[in-house]
């Protein structure tokens, strides 16, 4: 069913696991992350950035197309469609059009103005029963044209927006958009721990998900991480098999140029991983 991500995150917290929030462009990677996740049994995020969206035809195309595939592939698992790094603007159109959770970024905005936006969402949102994600300090690195310049995140400015009442809140703890470069020294567990010492519960966002090491992934949701978003690695993933596929001439036989033929081996690959990464969050078996 399509639901809010209040209940799954909140019980996510509590059960020290952590629900993928996986990234969508079109119609063979929604039906690729629902798939995984009807497969792990685990409850699952979709979510679109406003560029992903705008490709596939508008939020209400995102809308009609995630609530027809859960009937029509049967899916049980409880899933969220949520809009990854919305601003103002597409954040309130989101929760009128039907997704059922929004992410309000304004971490590039001065402090008290988010902090304005992030309540006016938050009781738009609420009304009609969306949940809501806000970010504070900034997630590094670039992603559909949004770039972060990867500041930790205040503890006291996390406390301030947790207590808007938003349902999640994704904060800067050296984390990277995209891959991460050599000289990456790691996530800061000192600024984690501290953000969830002060923020009384609150499911916390690791944004960036692509390329953290799995001990490193565990301990975040040790500390309180609740979602993990994944885009660039299912990219990466979906490029290769296509590219494999191609290389090594399958397109040439048969029929395999028929688009539903190039297009699956990169689509299972994006089902695997998700499955996967599943397993590493430890949301498998928590539908
Ligand atoms: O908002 C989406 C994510 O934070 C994805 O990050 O592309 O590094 O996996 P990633
Ligand atoms: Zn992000």
């Amino acid at each position: 069913a399509l639901v809010s991500a209040e209940q799954m995150l909140k019980d996510a917290r509590a059960g020290q696991y952590a629900v993928g929030a996986f990234n969508t462009n079109n119609l063979e990677w929604t039906k690729a992350i629902l798939s995984g996740a009807q497969a792990a049994n685990s409850p699952v995020m979709i979510q679109t950035s406003m560029g992903a969206a705008k490709y596939m035809g508008g939020y209400k195309v995102c809308v009609d197309l995630v609530k027809n595939l859960i009937d029509s592939m049967g899916i049980t698992v409880p899933v969220a469609l949520h809009l990854d790094h919305g601003d103002y603007a597409d954040a309130l159109e989101c929760i009128e059009v039907g997704y059922t959770s929004v992410m309000f970024d304004g971490s590039h905005l001065p402090f008290e103005e988010n902090l304005e936006k992030a309540k006016d969402v938050v009781a738009k949102a609420h009304a009609k029963g969306v949940s809501v994600e806000c970010e504070v300090g900034s997630i590094g690195g670039e992603e559909d044209g949004i770039i972060g310049t990867g500041e930790l995140a205040s503890p006291e400015e996390c406390k301030t927006i947790a207590d808007l009442g938003i349902d999640f809140l994704a904060a800067g703890i050296g984390n990277i958009h995209g891959s991460y470069p050599a000289n990456w020294t790691g996530l800061s567990f000192d600024t984690l721990s501290a953000i969830a010492d002060i923020t009384d519960g609150i499911p916390l966002v690791l944004h960036g998900g692509s390329g953290i090491p799995v001990e490193q992934v565990k301990k975040a949701i040790s500390l309180g991480v609740s979602k993990i978003n994944v885009n660039t690695e299912c990219q990466e993933v979906f490029a290769a098999a296509t590219r494999k596929y191609i290389e090594e001439g399958k397109d040439l036989e048969g029929k395999g140029f028929d688009p539903r033929k190039l297009l699956a081996p990169g689509t299972t690959a994006v089902t695997e991983l998700v499955e996967q990464r599943i397993e590493w969050f430890g949301s498998n078996g928590k539908a």
